[in-house]
């Protein structure tokens, strides 16, 4: 059986991803080789998704010639030692390994091996993930194509220098934690206005999908698309005139330097 996709680790990123490979036309779930070393992971994914898993990751790197590596960056030295002598200039590895620089892929892989760095984020598994690439010198444009093409199964891809991944692990990576928490309190705030907790969530969750769907589809500026919905003396200017009063604005961009320095930390 030929495998032409390999993963390291079979979690909810890599699951995620397969889900975006499994999009193209004349997939074969038979093609894929997955290592994951948790027994009950491995067999819950190899019955449910068709592909097959090894506990051996070094039966991935022989097999595959693109690997998408998808162990926590704590567990990546330890891959690394375990793979390093099966791979080739013929293969490339796409690391999500959150934090870890072409730089340090490299060293802990090899200098042969070509390299792509993807951050990704967990709307992959809805297929509305977000994901900036970057290539390492020695990945060629048709690499890039390759990997954006599986990843855009699942969402929107952008390729972006390196230099800008503390901001976009920032952004994207643990944006949607930071969507969640907006839902939570718009959530909170409609039980304080007597509204069932359920039907709160449902329609702060709805309104925030709903609003991002017609942005998308309509391309408006976002403070003309604001001034429309805030008709003067109606019920969203007067919401938005709390809004712009408060602090909102700079907590969000607080928390986003948190996020992107704390990444940059991580990546040391
Ligand atoms: N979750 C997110 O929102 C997110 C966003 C952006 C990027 N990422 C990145 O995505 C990567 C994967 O994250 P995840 O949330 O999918 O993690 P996860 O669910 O913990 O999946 C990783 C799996 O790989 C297994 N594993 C570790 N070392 C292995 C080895 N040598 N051989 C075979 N299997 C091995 C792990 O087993 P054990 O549990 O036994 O270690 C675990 O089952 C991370 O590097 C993270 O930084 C995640």
């Amino acid at each position: 059986m030929k495998t032409t996709l390999g993963f390291f680790g079979a979690g909810k990123m890599a699951e995620g991803i397969l889900a975006a490979a499994a999009c193209q036309p004349g997939f074969d779930p038979q093609t894929v080789l997955m290592a994951e070393k948790v027994p009950a992971r491995a067999k819950e994914i190899a019955k449910r998704c068709r592909v097959r898993v090894t506990p051996d990751a070094k039966d991935v790197a022989r097999a595959a010639r693109v690997i998408f590596l998808a162990v926590r960056p704590q567990d990546l030295a330890a891959l690394a030692a375990d793979v390093k002598p099966f791979l080739t200039a013929k293969t490339l590895v796409v690391s999500i390994a959150a934090g870890k620089s072409l730089a340090t892929l490299r060293k802990l892989l090899g200098r042969d091996v070509r390299l792509v760095r993807v951050m990704p984020n967990l709307a992959l598994r809805a297929r509305e993930g977000m994901c900036a690439i970057c290539p390492a010198k020695n990945a060629t444009p048709a690499d890039v194509k390759r990997v954006a093409k599986i990843l855009n199964g699942a969402g929107r891809t952008v390729v972006l220098p390196e230099k800008c991944f503390d901001a976009v692990t920032a952004l994207s990576g643990s944006g949607p934690a930071f969507f969640a928490f907006m839902e939570q309190a718009m959530a909170a705030g409609g039980v304080k206005l007597g509204l069932p907790a359920d039907a709160a969530r449902l329609l702060a969750e709805q309104t925030m999908l709903g609003t991002a769907a017609y942005l998308r589809q309509s391309g408006a500026d976002l403070e003309t698309f604001i001034s429309g919905v805030a008709t003067p003396g109606g019920t969203t200017a007067a919401g938005m005139d709390v809004l712009r009063a408060s602090d909102f604005a700079s907590v969000v961009a607080a928390t986003l330097k948190a996020a992107s320095d704390r990444s940059a930390e991580l990546g040391k």
